[in-house]
């Protein structure tokens, strides 16, 4: 990644030459940098969706980079409304006993009714997230017009900067959050000595005061306020900036910082709650008085720290031209369209997603058990009444933004999220006990940061839905695939084995099968039968997506157990017995997979939601190797397209998720060039799909999406006979539960014409499951050039290219490793350490 300028030391210690330093303050020329969101309209509209986001986990901020006054966002991730909330309903469990009945009667719309008086919270909502204000940063410029301005994101550094001239004087500011510090540092420059007159406050709104009790000034260099939230328990929390100047004065006038005729400045930001500190204040005024350390040595130990995750994965879907790449973001995001493809800005967009999850799920440093997961706005909210209260989502929403994790070499960045469905997993079994009189634990369709488990809301496609913590779950097994992780998996199991065990509770019979009920598909909505067109509902016994996450969770306990030397043959039994008589898959009337036991005719076909398509993706059932229920993916899919599906954001990401999973590559390239220029903000490439002014699901489940159309690990094999170079159609597909199975890495499964066509392309150190760093190169005409497999985990493997069909026979391209017997599926032994080098023998 280049490091195209930097500040140097030489300007915060000795260079007072005019000259010299004017030197150093060159122009950014972003464009040159094809890992910078750019552009060069002075601070811009004044919209928060054009402002960019850095964070570092727990504290974010949006910055304009407006030459006068950068009115910058700010965020803390535990600001949240209030303490935790008991809100089971009082009539829960006769409520849901009463549902039961009427949904096998056909009453939907009778068991909706009752449900939303019985079976929705008491109240009604869980907590919700916060904006936590403003920071003012008033800079005095000389007067005239600004010029030579520069604006950027650097995905290669994690800082955000501004660089304009007004006068005769040349300024330059670098923004960033560090992890290492744990502070927010912003750096200001010039090129002539003396000129920064900086003015700084803090503050939530100036004409209404929520929660904001006070606000002084300390130590004679920062400004502190805070208050707390409104209820009987209350959340304290605390702000404050700080402004530390070289060759000027700081002095402090009410609650502003004031810097005067300085050489160069930096204004630090720290902000607590009472959720990690029992005095928010005192935390924030020691914090901001501690800083010793100069700009550049925090700067340096931010850049090394970023860098270490994000230089995990490098990816080229080939080479721009010239004049797209002189174009700034906004024309480039404008302009993308699926048959004008700028291939540079894609990788760019790829690499965005995972630099929003690195700067959003940071393990709490000495407190992972404080770590929390980005909300559906990540640390990026900027209203103090957020759409949908800036929660978490548990029916895709929160699912999403971890989509990159695993595949994209970030699995050490989820901490934040197994921490929270640690902290559900608690909250939810008085949920279970309460409301369900079960065993285990429950999480409806949202949580909060206390892991709030109760239903929320009172909204029939998503609110009477019990398998919010089951689907999350479902993460975890991902996780250990992945790398086999043994501790991680220790630690999260008696949470597992609790979703598990409320299954095995929650679950009654109905036509011979085991069902949830009462339940639904999120979010859609079915013709009640008999009832006129416009009569639809909900509530549903054992729809598709519940069946298929009980198959996957009981499915993987007894591999858990054997993971962790667990000898509990009866447990194994009864999920085993109850696993079997969930409803199979099966296909509706249009030849889709059915998404309810009944063949109810949709509501709304072209709905968000590809809820009975989470078996294609992210669940690993629907594979190529069963043929008719990979059509009925596909037809599905095609179904929900044809009725305007997929919108934009996070619906379209899902999209091209599942089209790489059903080998749609064409599907995946369209949508993805289509959500980069019609469903993004155009100058910060952000998701703006939804109606919040931006949802960070889309953004960070790109990169994830992206990965199935290159390298793919969700099936799996058995051979049928023997091991080594076991002829193709000796292999026989397997699936969750299957003993002896052995993932199977594909590579290039859905390679985009396009993704090709501009010089080939190349990702290197995406992740496989079995423990495998992957990298892998194409040619311009999107044949697989080189490939390498290293083993990190020391498993069995499979591996094929492109699309050849476990049970297909040998039809396929021939390939072989390290020199090793040649076939269209071959076996790596996975010694721990080795590289395993494919190459093509029979191009067909
Ligand atoms: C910006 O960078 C490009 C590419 O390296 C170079 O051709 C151009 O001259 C540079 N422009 C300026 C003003 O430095
Ligand atoms: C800027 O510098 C030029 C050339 O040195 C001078 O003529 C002009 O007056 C200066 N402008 C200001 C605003 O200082
Ligand atoms: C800083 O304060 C001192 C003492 O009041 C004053 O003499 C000096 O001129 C000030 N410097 C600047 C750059 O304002
Ligand atoms: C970016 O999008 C805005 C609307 O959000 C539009 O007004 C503007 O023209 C777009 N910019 C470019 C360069 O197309
Ligand atoms: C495909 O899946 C369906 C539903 O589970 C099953 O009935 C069928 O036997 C499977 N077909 C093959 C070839 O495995
Ligand atoms: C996919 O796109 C390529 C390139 O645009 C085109 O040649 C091909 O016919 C398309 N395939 C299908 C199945 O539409
Ligand atoms: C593969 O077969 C060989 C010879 O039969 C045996 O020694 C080896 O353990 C087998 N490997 C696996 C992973 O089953």
């Amino acid at each position: 990644m280049p490091r195209l300028f930097s500040v140097s030391a030489a300007l915060l210690t000795a260079a007072r030459f005019f000259t010299a330093v004017e030197a150093e303050l060159r122009q950014p020329n972003s464009s040159s940098n094809p890992w910078r969101i750019w552009d060069d309209l002075a601070g811009g509209s004044g919209t928060f969706s054009e402002y960019y986001p850095i964070g570092n986990g727990r504290l974010g901020i949006m910055m304009s980079g407006d030459p006068r006054q950068d009115l910058i966002r700010l965020n803390e991730n535990s600001f949240w409304s209030g303490g935790l909330l008991h809100r089971v309903n009082p009539d829960g469990w006769t409520t849901v006993k009463t549902m039961q009945q009427l949904i096998l009667a056909r009453k939907y719309a009778e068991a909706e009714d009752l449900g939303l008086q019985g079976y929705t919270g008491t109240p009604l909502s869980t907590r919700h997230y916060d904006k936590l204000g403003q920071l003012k940063l008033t800079q005095m410029l000389p007067d005239g017009q600004v010029t030579n301005y520069e604006r950027w994101l650097g995905i290669d550094d994690a800082i955000a900067g501004a660089y304009f001239t007004v006068g005769n004087v040349t300024y330059q500011r670098e923004y960033l959050v560090s992890y290492p510090d744990d502070v927010v540092a912003i750096h200001l420059t010039a090129s002539k000595p003396g000129s920064i007159n900086i003015r700084v406050r803090i503050d939530r709104g100036a004409d209404l005061n929520r929660f904001q009790g006070w606000s002084e000034p300390a130590n004679g260099h920062s400004t502190v306020t805070g208050g707390q939230s409104a209820d009987g328990d209350p959340l304290q929390w605390a702000a404050g900036a700080r402004i530390a100047a070289s060759g000027g004065n700081v002095t402090t006038l009410g609650d502003t910082v004031r810097c005067e005729g300085a050489d160069e400045a930096t204004v630090y930001f720290q902000a607590w709650t009472s959720y990690r500190k029992p005095d928010p204040k005192r935390a924030v005024v020691s914090d901001l008085a501690a800083v010793s350390k100069s700009f550049d040595k925090i700067r340096a130990a931010h850049v090394a720290d970023y860098q270490k995750y994000a230089g995990r994965v490098s990816i080229s879907l080939g080479a721009s031209t010239a004049s797209q790449k002189a174009l700034k973001t906004s024309t480039r995001m404008t302009s993308i369209t699926p048959s004008k493809f700028d291939p540079e800005l894609a990788a760019l967009f790829f690499q965005l997603g995972r630099y929003l999850l690195i700067a959003t799920s940071r393990p709490e440093s000495g407190h992972p058990d404080l770590s929390l997961p980005p909300n559906l706005q990540g640390i990026w909210n900027d209203v103090y009444t957020p759409m949908w209260g800036s929660k978490y989502t548990v029916n895709i929403n929160l699912q999403m933004n971890y989509w990159p994790s695993l595949v994209t070499g970030l699995s050490d960045l989820v901490i934040p999220l197994n921490n929270l469905l640690k902290t559900m997993g608690k909250e939810g079994a008085k949920v279970a006990a309460a409301m369900y009189r079960s065993t285990g634990t429950v999480t409806h369709h949202n949580t909060d940061m206390w892991g709030d488990s109760a239903p929320q809301d009172n909204y029939s496609p998503a609110t009477f839905w019990a398998m919010g913590a089951t689907w999350m779950i479902t993460h975890v097994i991902e996780h250990y695939r992945f790398t086999g992780d043994t501790d991680m998996l220790r630690d999260m199991f008696p949470t597992l084995k609790a979703v598990a065990q409320f299954g095995l509770d929650f679950l009654t019979e109905h036509k011979g099968y085991m069902v949830t009920n009462p339940s639904l598909s999120p979010e859609n909505t079915f013709v009640i039968p008999g009832g006129t067109n416009d009569q639809s509902a909900a509530v549903a016994a054992g729809p598709t997506i519940d069946n298929e996450l009980l198959w996957e969770v009981f499915g993987f306990i007894p591999e858990a157990h054997a993971a962790l030397g667990i000898k509990d043959k009866a447990f194994e039994k009864r999920v085993a017995d109850m696993r079997a008589r969930l409803p199979p898959l099966r296909l509706n009337q249009y030849g889709g997979i059915a998404e309810w036991m009944e063949d109810f005719e949709e509501a709304n076909p072209g709905n968000g939601h590809m809820s009975h398509l989470v078996p294609a993706y992210p669940l690993p059932h629907i594979t190529s190797a069963n043929e008719t229920l990979f059509k009925a993916a596909i037809t599905s899919l095609q179904h929900r397209l044809d009725h305007g599906g997929g919108p934009c954001g996070w619906p379209r990401i899902w999209t091209i998720a599942l089209a790489g999973r059903l080998f749609l590559p064409n599907t995946t390239h369209a949508r993805l060039a289509t959500q980069m220029g019609e469903c993004s903000w155009n100058r910060t490439m952000l998701n703006m799909g939804g109606a919040a002014p931006f949802q960070i699901d889309g953004s960070l489940g790109a990169p994830g999406a992206v990965v199935e159309a290159l390298l793919q690990s969700h099936e799996s094999v058995v051979p049928a006979v023997g091991n080594g170079s076991t002829p193709s159609s000796s292999l026989r597909a397997a699936y969750t539960g299957d003993e002896g199975r052995v993932p199977l890495v594909r590579l290039l499964p859905s390679l985009p014409v396009e993704w090709a066509v501009n010089g080939g392309g190349f990702v290197r150190g995406l992740r496989a499951r079995g423990g495998f760093v992957v990298d892998l190169a194409w040619d311009i005409a999107g044949r697989l050039t080189t490939a390498s497999l290293t083993s990190e985990a020391g498993n069995a493997a499979y591996v094929t290219l492109g699309q050849a069909r476990v049970g297909g026979g040998d039809e396929g391209t021939a390939i072989q490793a390290n020199g090793g017997a040649s076939g269209v599926f071959i076996r790596l032994e996975g010694k721990k350490g080795t590289v395993y080098k494919i190459t093509v023998t029979g191009q067909k």
